[in-house]
């Protein structure tokens, strides 16, 4: 055996979790992404999908991608720099800039790319790279990556951010980037409060829509639409992996931002393009999503519904303000329990542990999709109850 296969052979964190059959990860699903999908030939409800939208089974989102890959092919073979863009991709990039109001926009194979291609490159050694603690892994991957001096706020704290601006050099770029829903708590970024201490302190702002795109905004164009922001945000990046259907993801900013993100952005320059299926789809999505609102609607009519249920029955809920209700059960091993219990339920939520979330916060993220009915809610709602009383979580 190798030094490296012994070496990570002592990993056995996972097996802990196997030998007590409570393991959560890599469940194989046999049917489409629905509200209910197939597992072991069962039929199970899915509460642990990013589809707000519910659109990843739409049959125009369906048909754009058949569409695209009988003119396009089934891949680019290149990046978008080089051979890989194709004439979908400009039509995808105009209109995304006009659905977030930027001058223009860059397609990336995936959000997290799009994420820790920008972030890595967009400020330089003598500049500032300011995050929120809890910002998703894509961006901190950026940060990692990046040469610039890099300065961390406490979750959501206008007056931590404000503190560390206060320690920067008044001539540099200070560049804040942060998560405009928090992926795993839910809530929504102070975004007022921080263009206001953007503006005193000369910085840049960095919002990603992941989980605000399709659920925020009038239009579904995310927090900077809902906050009317947008000419206040400087880069608004987007993914296609939740409320549009499929995957990839974008960066919007002006001209000049994007310019230099296009001969500078390396997990642009150096990856395949998105492909032509993908692309079909997001014009597809974008078009279904300007025409069925109703499906926003729905989505905020059952995240209600939810998060009444929720705190009616106990729940532990945080300052959620979105479709994800994390259910905080703050214990490692009770977190992997409820999420087997309720496996064998017919229930399907992700536990989330660290190093995700800091060991004392795990929950298990409840997220709605504009496709649930309200019994479907209802019966969750009631077995997650059940369950969480029997681990004497509530
Ligand atoms: C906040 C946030 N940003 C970026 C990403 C990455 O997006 P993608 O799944 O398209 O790579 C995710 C997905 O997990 C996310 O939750």
């Amino acid at each position: 055996m190798s030094l490296l296969s012994q070496s990570l052979g002592r990993y056995r964190e996972p097996q802990k979790f196997m030998e007590m059959g409570v393991y959560p990860y890599f469940r194989a699903i046999e049917s489409d992404q629905d509200t209910v999908v197939k597992i072991n030939g069962k039929d199970v409800l899915m509460f642990g999908s990013n589809s707000y939208l519910g659109l990843t089974n739409h049959p125009k989102l369906k048909e754009a991608a058949i569409d695209a890959i009988k003119k396009y092919g089934t891949g680019c073979a290149g990046s978008r720099f080089l051979n890989g863009t194709l004439d979908i991709h400009l039509q995808l990039e105009e209109a995304l800039a006009k659905l977030v109001g930027k001058e223009a926009a860059l397609v990336y194979a995936t959000g997290f790319t799009a994420n820790s291609g920008t972030v890595s490159c967009v400020t330089g050694r003598e500049d500032y790279l300011i995050f929120d603690e809890f910002n998703h892994a894509s961006i901190m991957e950026g940060k990692r990556l990046s040469f610039s001096k890099q300065l961390k706020y406490k979750h959501n704290d206008m007056d931590d951010l404000e503190r560390v601006l206060s320690r920067c050099e008044p001539d540099k770029v200070k560049f804040i980037v942060a998560d405009g829903v928090f992926s795993m708590e839910g809530d929504v970024v102070k975004l007022p409060e921080m263009i206001a201490l953007a503006k005193k302190y000369n910085a840049s702002i960095m919002i990603d829509e992941a989980h605000s795109l399709g659920v925020f905004g009038k239009t579904g164009a995310g927090v900077c639409e809902h906050f009317a922001a947008t000419n206040d945000v400087d880069i608004i990046m987007g993914t296609f992996s939740k409320s549009l259907g499929t995957i990839g993801g974008f960066i919007a900013a002006d001209n000049n931002i994007i310019n230099y993100l296009k001969h500078n952005s390396r997990t642009l320059i150096f990856s395949a393009s998105i492909t032509p299926a993908s692309t079909g789809c997001v014009l597809a999505a974008l078009e279904v999503m300007a025409e069925e609102t109703w499906r926003k609607d729905a989505l905020w009519a059952n995240t209600e519904r939810a998060k009444q249920g929720f705190l009616q029955a106990g729940f532990e809920i945080g300052p959620t303000a979105s479709p994800i209700i994390p259910l905080y059960v703050r214990d490692n091993e009770k977190t992997f329990k409820l999420t087997r219990i309720l496996m064998d339920e017919g229930l399907f939520i992700n536990p989330v542990v660290s190093p995700a979330v800091r060991s004392e916060d795990t929950l298990i993220r409840y997220s709605l999709m504009a496709t649930h009915t309200p019994s479907q809610i209802d019966e969750s709602i009631e077995k997650i109850t059940i369950a969480a009383k029997t681990l004497g979580i509530i």
